[in-house]
C-alpha cells in the first residue's frame, strides 16, 4: 500500500504529489477485475456520516468496503444523536471505539476537522462546502486513464467556484496540470483558495487562472469540467443563480473551442440543460460514467492506504 504521511483525508492539500500519484497507481491495480475482491480490509468497519444527500459517495464507499472484505455503515445525521446536538468531539471518540475509519459528508470544513481532531481512526472528507477530495482522486484517475499523463494537459472548469473547483484547483496544482476557472465575478474562487492553489502550483509549474470568459477558458483545452450552479445547501438561491450563470453553459457552441480530442467531465448529479446540455453530457467526448465508476476504485485505494495494515 502507498505510504501516506497523513492519518486522514480532509483535503488533498495535505497530500504530496507523489502520495497522490501512488494512490492513483494503486487504484489502477485494484480496478483490474482479478483484484476486485482482494481482502485487504478484512473485518474492518467504516462508518459513513451523511448530513447531505448522496448516491455515488454512499454506494461507492459501501461497495468498496465490502469488496475489500470489510463493512460500511450508513449513519444519517437525521438518525444519529449528532443531529440532536451530541457534540462532534463526543461522537468522534465514541465512534473511534467501534470503527476503523469514519467518512463524513457535511456543510462546514471545520466539522470534518473537529471530527478528525477527536478521532483516533482515519477520517475521510466525503464532501463539504469547501472541498470534495474523493471526487478529485477519481477525476485524476479518469484523466490519467484517458491521456496517460497530466503533463501539458489543460482543464477548463466552467461555472460555479465551489467545492469541486476548489478541489480541482488543488488536484491540478499537485499533478502539474493547468486549470482555468471561468465563472461570473460574483461567484469566483475565494482569494484564500486561489492563494492555496497557487502556493502548491509553484512546486509543479501548473498554471492557475480565473476568467469571466468561458470561450477563453475552453480554448485548446483537453478537459472541460462543470458542476451544478446551486450546490447542496444553496437551493434557495437556485433561481437567482440560474440568471447569473446563463452564459456559462457547456453546450455545442462552447466545446467547438476545445481541443478536438477533449473530454467532458462532471462529478454528477447533473442538471441537464442548465450547466450542460444533454447532447454534451451524453455525447462521444463525455466520460462522466467512467468518472463515476472511478469513485469506487480511487476510494478503495484510499481506504487501503488509510485503514490497511501498514507494512
Ligand atoms: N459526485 C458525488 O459526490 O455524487 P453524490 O452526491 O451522489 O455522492
Ligand atoms: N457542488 C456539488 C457537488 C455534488 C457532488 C454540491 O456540493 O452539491
Amino acid at each position: 500500500a502507498p505510504q501516506i504521511a497523513q492519518s486522514h483525508l480532509l483535503s488533498l492539500k495535505d497530500y504530496s504529489s507523489s502520495e497522490i500519484l501512488d494512490l492513483l497507481s494503486l487504484a489502477a491495480e485494484l480496478k483490474k477485475p482479478e483484484n476486485k475482491h482482494l481482502p485487504l480490509l478484512q473485518g474492518k468497519v467504516l462508518g459513513m456520516i451523511f448530513e447531505k444527500s448522496s448516491t455515488r459517495t454512499r454506494v461507492s464507499f459501501e461497495a468498496g468496503m465490502l469488496q475489500l472484505g470489510g463493512h460500511a455503515m450508513y449513519l444519517s445525521t437525521r438518525d444519529i444523536q449528532m443531529g440532536r446536538g451530541e457534540t462532534i468531539a463526543d461522537t468522534a471518540q465514541v465512534l473511534s471505539g467501534y470503527l476503523d475509519g469514519i467518512m463524513i459528508r457535511t456543510f462546514h470544513q471545520a466539522t470534518v476537522e473537529e471530527l478528525a481532531l477527536h478521532s483516533s481512526v482515519p477520517v475521510i472528507n466525503g464532501l463539504t462546502d469547501d472541498f470534495h477530495p474523493c471526487q478529485v482522486l477519481a477525476d485524476l484517475l479518469t484523466i490519467q486513464e484517458h491521456f496517460g499523463t497530466f503533463a501539458g494537459k489543460k482543464m477548463a472548469y466552467i461555472g460555479d467556484a465551489n467545492n469541486m473547483s476548489n478541489s480541482l484547483m488543488i488536484g491540478a496544482a499537485k499533478v502539474g496540470m493547468d486549470i482555468t476557472i471561468a465563472c461570473p465575478a460574483k461567484y469566483a474562487p475565494k482569494p484564500e483558495m486561489m492563494e492555496l492553489a497557487k502556493s502548491i502550483a509553484v512546486h509543479t509549474g501548473a498554471n492557475i487562472h480565473v476568467t469571466a470568459d468561458p470561450v477563453e477558458a475552453v480554448s485548446g483545452c483537453d478537459v472541460i469540467y462543470t458542476d451544478v450552479w446551486a450546490s447542496m445547501g444553496q437551493e434557495a438561491e437556485a433561481l437567482e443563480r440560474m440568471e447569473h450563470f446563463k452564459g456559462f453553459q457547456v453546450n455545442e457552441g462552447l466545446v467547438q473551442h476545445a481541443h478536438p480530442n477533449y473530454i467532458f467531465m462532471h462529478c454528477l448529479p447533473a442538471h441537464r440543460e442548465e450547466e450542460v446540455t444533454t447532447g454534451i453530457l451524453e455525447g462521444p467526448n463525455s466520460v462522466v460514467f467512467q468518472e463515476a465508476e472511478n469513485r469506487l476504485h480511487a476510494q478503495k485505494a484510499l481506504l487501503v492506504a488509510l485503514m490497511g495494515n501498514k507494512s
